[in-house]
């Protein structure tokens, strides 16, 4: 083995996702065949046994890329050398929880991630925020680390962008493979827009193929929307190997790009396209090549998708000001 090995650092990594995920990097699934890896793993205290366990089984795997893992319940440790950061622990809402509390308990955990990031993690450090709420949890991330380019902190709708192709090949009868240029605009919430007048099926728009707009408007968009609410009634649990499968896409489409005539949805730093504020961390359609992501530019939104962007935005730009006032930001 000839190539250098990345460092991956892991948060949350005795949890539901991170057992689903971390057998996938550790076997090349994230960075590709050829990739050596090294795990930094993240847990609280309580959990580092688990996290422990959990690192016995990736042992017993003898993945011939896994180089080595660290477990550490410190973040600036945890940090140290990443050049991958998967933030995946966050503190869920419980019983009695009102919003606020939820965003003030999560701004305790990714603020100082953020700061342990901004002082250790390698030059070329590339963030993914899954733990929810993941824009915003994100957007406190990247304000705490000046010194690292804020597009380096993405969060996670590729779970959203995944269940939207799958809906909708099933309408439409095709594979998913077949479909290009699917969108999720927006938040990672309930409020978020999956948009098929954009996506494409053989070069017709997706909304053209399947030529009904009750089931775009009443099926389609609030069964993707909502679905995390479903796996949780379904399942008793949050969506775990999904979410991680997701995971793996976001960052391997961006280490090795988008393919020609496609692109993918990511919770990226605004530039003011499309009339997102500036700054907030919001899906977008997205091309990447050489490890770098761009905004699509130049669609035309029409006024149905306009609303639907807007109300979305507006939830993200209120999570904003909430922590802003929490003094998160
Ligand atoms: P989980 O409760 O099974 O695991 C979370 C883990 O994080 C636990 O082991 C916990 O000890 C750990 N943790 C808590 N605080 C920590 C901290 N400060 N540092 C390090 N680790 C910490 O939860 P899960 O099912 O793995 O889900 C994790 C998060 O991902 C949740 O917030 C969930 O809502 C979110 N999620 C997001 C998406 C998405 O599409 N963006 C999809 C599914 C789940
Ligand atoms: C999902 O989309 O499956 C999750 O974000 C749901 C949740 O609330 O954890």
């Amino acid at each position: 083995m000839t190539r250098t090995p990345v460092t991956v650092t892991v948060t949350g990594a005795a949890g539901q996702i991170g057992y689903a995920l971390l057998f996938r990097i550790a076997s090349g699934q994230l960075l590709g065949a050829d990739v050596p890896v090294r795990l930094r793993l993240l847990e609280i205290p309580q959990a580092v046994k688990a996290a422990e366990g959990t690192a016995m089984e990736l042992d017993d795997c003898a993945f011939p890329l896994l180089q080595g893992i660290d477990i550490f319940d410190d973040a600036t440790r945890a940090f140290e050398g990443a050049n991958v950061a998967l933030l995946v622990g966050a503190r869920p809402r419980t019983k009695g929880m009102e919003r606020g509390d939820l965003l003030e308990a999560n701004g305790g955990i990714f603020k100082p991630q953020g700061e342990a990031i901004n002082a250790g993690a390698a030059d070329d450090i590339r963030v993914l925020v899954v733990g929810n709420p993941a824009n915003t949890n994100a957007l406190i991330a990247q304000q705490h680390a000046p010194d690292v380019p804020a597009e380096r902190f993405t969060a996670m709708t590729r779970l959203d962008h995944n269940r939207a192709l799958a809906q909708l090949s099933k309408k439409a009868g095709v594979s998913v493979s077949d479909i290009k240029k699917m969108t999720i605009w927006g938040n990672h919430s309930a409020t978020q827009y999956p948009d098929l007048f954009h996506a494409e099926i053989g070069g017709k728009t997706a909304a053209e193929v399947v030529d009904d707009q009750d089931w775009l408007e009443n099926d389609f968009i609030p069964t993707v929307a909502k679905r995390g609410a479903a796996i949780i009634e379904a399942r008793g649990a949050s969506s775990a190997a999904s979410a991680a499968s997701a995971a793996i896409d976001h960052i391997h489409t961006w280490v090795n790009g988008t393919a020609e005539g496609d692109w993918t949805s990511m919770a990226v730093v605004s530039d003011g396209s499309y009339g997102v504020p500036e700054g907030l961390i919001s899906s977008f359609p997205v091309t990447c090549a050489d490890g770098r992501w761009e905004i699509v530019q130049g669609l035309e939104i029409d006024d149905f998708s306009r609303g639907r962007i807007d109300a979305s935005v507006a939830e993200l730009a209120e999570e904003r000001d909430a922590v802003r006032k929490l003094g998160l930001i």
